[in-house]
């Protein structure tokens, strides 16, 4: 029996990961998707914010689903927000819908937002933005990295750096976003990195050697792609979490935020679709969806849970925030900290930065980028 147990922990499916840890990640993903709604039951919908005045808010991906619920609460409570867009024009016309709205309710003074151009595609994008975000020298309380894409079904496709699509957009692009908006981010004092991952990341495998998956090693699938890359976000933001001096005063959360009907699920199994619009009582919407990323966002004990966390050096996981937004623990993979710094290490080869860029741009130093 012990070693009928021993062998099942060690063995590894041929991608890598053991099946007990598969299993397991199916059991988080299963219990997610049925029982979401019960788990978050104590949740007000929407989930109520306070004044956000002091705040100045970039949200990536805001042009849909989750980020668009994300960015108008946020704005609507008072921040400054940023919609980091890769489709201008959209983003334009919602501002333009919400700012109609909001001075119909009379609630008070036009919304403080804007948007500016990010396509995640293009690391050279990133770096464009992050330029021209910096050249303000204004202070950035929260980042929220949101925009995400999981191209269900589809074939292995590469962006214009050479990385695989999910791979870039989904972890690589918001990593090199994350490092480069650090200069804004300490300016703040008190301010926050929100990693909008995914349940998924728990059946996740991340090779640090073939993060692209192209060795022919593993047989790319979609799901691979989009499980990689949300595990590869979570490991990378663990490490950037231990990197931080606690004096930064920089946050770094991950979380989930359901199973939420978005764009983002339209391209999920025929039989899927047709089990939530039978039942849509499983399903978020993109109200309900938010809540996590507006409570890690804002809510004050995210503080106090990180503060914890962050004191105890024992902690090798950041704060992850599940769908129901308490604390919970990210996967038994993302645990491991010899593949999470191999991960980090190689991500910032991809994204050509050096080894040492956190503790440069502490030090306020100029880090060339050689994209
Ligand atoms: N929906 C769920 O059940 C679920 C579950 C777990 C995690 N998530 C995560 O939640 C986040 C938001 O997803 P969602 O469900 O709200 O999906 P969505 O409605 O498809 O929104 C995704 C957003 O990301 C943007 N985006 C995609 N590719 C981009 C790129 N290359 N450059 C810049 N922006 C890009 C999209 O812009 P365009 O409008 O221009 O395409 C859109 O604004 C994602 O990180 C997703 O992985 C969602």
């Amino acid at each position: 029996m012990c070693s009928e147990s021993v062998s099942l922990k060690t063995m590894k499916k041929k991608d890598g990961l053991s099946w007990i840890d598969w299993m397991r990640g199916w059991v988080n993903v299963t219990q997610e998707i049925l029982f979401q709604r019960i788990m978050a039951s104590h949740l007000h919908n929407p989930l109520p914010l306070p004044s956000l005045n002091h705040l100045t808010c970039i949200v990536t991906g805001s042009t849909s689903g989750i980020g668009s619920e994300t960015a108008r609460q946020l704005a609507e409570a008072g921040a400054h927000v940023v919609m980091a867009v890769r489709n201008i024009k959209a983003a334009y016309e919602l501002i333009q819908q919400w700012q109609t709205k909001w001075s119909a309710s009379g609630k008070g003074l036009p919304l403080n937002i804007e948007a500016m151009e990010l396509e995640l595609l293009s690391l050279d994008s990133v770096v464009r933005f992050s330029n021209a975000w910096n050249a303000r020298l204004a202070p950035l309380h929260v980042l929220i990295n949101n925009a995400g894409m999981f191209a269900m079904g589809g074939a292995q496709r590469f962006s214009k750096d050479g990385n695989e699509q999910h791979m870039q957009v989904n972890h690589l692009a918001p990593a090199l976003l994350s490092l480069l908006l650090l200069p804004s981010l300490i300016r703040a004092s008190g301010s926050r990195i929100i990693n909008v991952s995914s349940v998924i990341h728990y059946v996740g495998f991340v090779d640090p050697n073939d993060m692209n998956v192209v060795s022919g090693e593993r047989k790319f699938s979609s799901l691979i792609g989009y499980s990689s890359s949300k595990l590869a976000q979570v490991m990378f933001n663990n490490i950037l979490f231990k990197k931080l001096p606690i004096e930064t005063g920089i946050s770094v959360v991950s979380l989930s935020p359901g199973v939420v009907q978005t764009n983002g699920t339209r391209d999920l199994p025929r039989f899927i679709q047709e089990l939530y619009s039978a039942w849509p009582y499983f399903i978020f919407s993109p109200q309900e969806g938010c809540r996590s990323s507006l409570f890690s966002a804002t809510d004050p004990q995210v503080l106090q849970h990180y503060h914890k966390l962050k004191t105890n050096e024992k902690s090798v996981c950041t704060l992850f925030i599940s769908q129901n937004c308490k604390p919970t623990n990210c996967s038994e993979e993302a645990h491991n900290v010899e593949t999470a710094s191999k991960v980090w290490e190689k991500t910032l080869e991809m994204i050509c930065l050096p080894l040492d860029v956190v503790e440069r741009l502490i030090e306020g130093q100029e880090v060339p980028i050689n994209l």
